[in-house]
Order: C-alpha cells, then structure tokens, then sequence
C-alpha cells in the first residue's frame, strides 16, 4: 500500500500521463480533485515502472467501466492486481498479487447517516450504529469496508452493500489506521495470511 497527500502533487507528473489520464484531469474543475486524480496516476505508473524496471509513461494501464465502457473504472494493468482511492487530501494506491480493494474516506461529521445507512447497512449493523458520538466515523467505517470489497472485484457500487458485512467468503477485510479525521479498509480476495507493508509515496517522488 502506498499513500500520499494532495500536497506532493507537481504539475510535471502530467507529462507521464496517457491521452486518457489527461483527458479526465482536464475534465476536472476543482483544484483538488484534479491533484487527487494526477496523485493516484502517479503513484500507480512509477510503482509499477520500478517494479519493471521501466519508465512510467510508457506503463499501459486499462479503465473500462463494466456499466459503461468508459475509462474511469478499475485501474488494470498486465500481471498484477491494483487499487485507487482518494479521499480529503490523502490518495492510496494498493498493489498486489490478489485482488484488491482499497478505499479512503474522510470523516464527515454532518453526514447524512440515517438516509445513507437504510441504504447501505444490514439490520445488525443498523444496530450497532452508536446513537451519538462516533456515529460519523462508525458509519463510514462500515462504508469503507463494504466499498474496499466491491472495489476488490471491479463491480463497485452497482453491488446491494447491504449484504456486504464482515468478511464475505473468500475476502480478508482489514480496517487501516491512516490520517486523524479519515477511515479507511483494505480487502483482499485471499485465503493466505496477509503480508500487508505501508510506504510512503514520497520515496516515489
Ligand atoms: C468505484 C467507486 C466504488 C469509487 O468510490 P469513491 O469512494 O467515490 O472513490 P475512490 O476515490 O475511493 O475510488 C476511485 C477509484 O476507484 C477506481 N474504480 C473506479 N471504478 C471502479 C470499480 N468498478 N471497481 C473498482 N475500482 C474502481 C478508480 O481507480 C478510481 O480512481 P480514479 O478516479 O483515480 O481512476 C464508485 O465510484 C463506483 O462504484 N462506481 C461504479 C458505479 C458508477 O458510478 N459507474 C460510473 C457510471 S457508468
Ligand atoms: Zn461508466
């Protein structure tokens, strides 16, 4: 798992993009959702030009949505497994030999839990939603999880979360320790013991 903060983010990393990447960074309005998008490409394309020993604009990476075929859906590339998340001011990129789902939330205190949760979570987890303090962040730790999952398999959203709970079969679920203020889960399609190492992006930059 690598992670890194928006504010590492340099305009020249775009000279690394495919005409795919660069199309989707432009689409972008805000500052912040431009820096998160470029970060993740980023951190993917020089993880993987190190691991093979290339340089990072000529790795081939694939998005095509399963509802739509456009390119902003699972991050592939050839021989290894991949996951994005971005969230807030932290990008996390995993990368493994399974697959794998990342995903990052910031904490939003104002959250419309009740509405989200219906929807969302099953009844035992409606449940064990705390009433007041921690409701936020207990909320969107189960959110975290249940997205790390369908991110695993590239299905995303289009999947019941409510069905989604604890560690489905076949799935090792882990909650992360990441910045104050953020939640984030890591699931891996796996029966192995998990040997799961955290780095920096900033070696990569
Ligand atoms: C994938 C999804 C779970 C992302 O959730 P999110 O919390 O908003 O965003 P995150 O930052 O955690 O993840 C975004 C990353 O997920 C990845 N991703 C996109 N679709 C994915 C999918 N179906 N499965 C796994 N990963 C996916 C991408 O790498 C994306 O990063 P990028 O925008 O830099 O390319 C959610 O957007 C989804 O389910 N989308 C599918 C349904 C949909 O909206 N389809 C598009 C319209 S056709
Ligand atoms: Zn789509």
């Amino acid at each position: 798992m690598w992670w890194g903060r928006i504010g590492q983010v340099r305009d020249e990393f775009t000279a690394d993009l495919d005409p795919v990447e660069r199309q989707r960074l432009k689409a972008y309005v805000r500052a912040e959702d431009k820096a998160r998008f470029l970060l993740g490409c980023t951190i993917v394309r020089r993880v993987l030009a190190s691991r093979l020993s290339l340089p990072p604009a000529s790795i081939r990476l694939e998005r095509a949505c399963p509802d739509c075929g456009k390119p902003h859906g699972k991050v592939r590339s050839d021989g290894i497994e991949l996951s994005v998340t971005h969230s807030g001011k932290l990008v996390g990129v995993a990368v493994s030999d399974r697959p794998v789902g990342l995903d990052v939330e910031k904490v939003d205190p104002g959250l419309d839990v009740d509405g989200l949760a219906r929807l969302s979570l099953s009844e035992a987890e409606l449940a064990a939603l705390p009433q007041h303090d921690g409701r936020a962040r207990a909320f969107t730790t189960y959110w975290t999880r249940k997205e790390a999952v369908v991110k695993a398999t590239g299905v995303g959203l289009r999947s019941d979360l409510r069905t989604i709970t604890g560690q489905p079969d076949g799935f090792q679920v882990i909650e992360l320790e990441v910045d104050p203020g953020y939640v984030a889960a890591l699931a891996v399609v796996s029966a192995e013991p998990l040997d799961v190492r955290t780095r920096s992006a900033q070696v990569l930059i």
